[in-house]
């Protein structure tokens, strides 16, 4: 799911190409972890925004720079990229604007429909946004599991828990703290 909303976003959605520079807000998140290594294996030049702690991890995936979103505004330092990949949303998703090239694209799939990029920022900036939504692709998934079975897309697992403690988990999930995927078992 993660890897198939990022793959749509950025290929389909915002037409990632090789050589390109992206900003993947989120870059440590279920989706944003997906996107880091999704974009690397396309060919584009990645820069991933989270906290400090992790850096590491967001680095680890593939991204060539980081950015603590914690430490300095996002929007000062980075600058001239073609695409960007929000899956943060709300005042992340407004200053990203401010990093694109004139012509570049923003795309978002944090929220809900109703959180599309501001018309408003696309006209002022000179460049298209759109907000995605993932869709059932088995050709897509098919390309996805290619890239997996090959070792150059893997899923970060940071919690398991039982079934039974879906609460917690929705929780967990909910702090917007999570680090790659939660995964929820049901026992043998
Ligand atoms: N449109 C669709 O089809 C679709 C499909 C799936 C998901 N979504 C949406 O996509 C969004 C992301 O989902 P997800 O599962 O990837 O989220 P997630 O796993 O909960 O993302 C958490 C990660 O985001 C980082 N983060 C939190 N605030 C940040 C900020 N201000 N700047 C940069 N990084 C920040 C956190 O890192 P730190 O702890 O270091 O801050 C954490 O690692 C959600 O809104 C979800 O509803 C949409």
């Amino acid at each position: 799911m993660g890897a198939l909303t990022a793959w749509q976003a950025m290929f389909d959605v915002a037409n990632l190409t090789s050589g390109q520079r992206i900003l993947i807000t989120g870059a440590s998140g279920g989706v944003g972890s997906m996107a880091v290594q999704l974009a690397k294996a396309k060919g584009a030049f990645v820069i991933g925004t989270a906290s400090g702690r992790n850096e590491e991890f967001v680095r680890s995936l593939g991204a060539d720079e980081f950015v603590d979103y914690t430490g300095q505004p996002f929007e000062e330092v980075v600058k001239n990229v073609d695409v960007v990949f929000d899956t943060v949303g709300s005042d992340t998703l407004e200053r990203a604007f401010q990093t694109l090239k004139p012509g570049g694209f923003l795309v978002s799939v944090a929220g809900n429909p109703s959180e599309t990029p501001s018309e408003e920022k696309v006209r002022e900036f000179g460049v298209e946004a759109a907000w995605s939504f993932s869709k059932p692709n088995p050709q897509e998934l098919a390309e996805i599991t290619k890239l997996v079975d090959e070792g150059q897309v893997k899923a970060h697992v940071s919690t398991v828990l039982p079934l039974a403690e879906v609460k917690k988990a929705h929780q967990l999930s909910q702090s917007g703290r999570t680090r790659g995927k939660i995964v929820l078992q049901v026992a043998a």
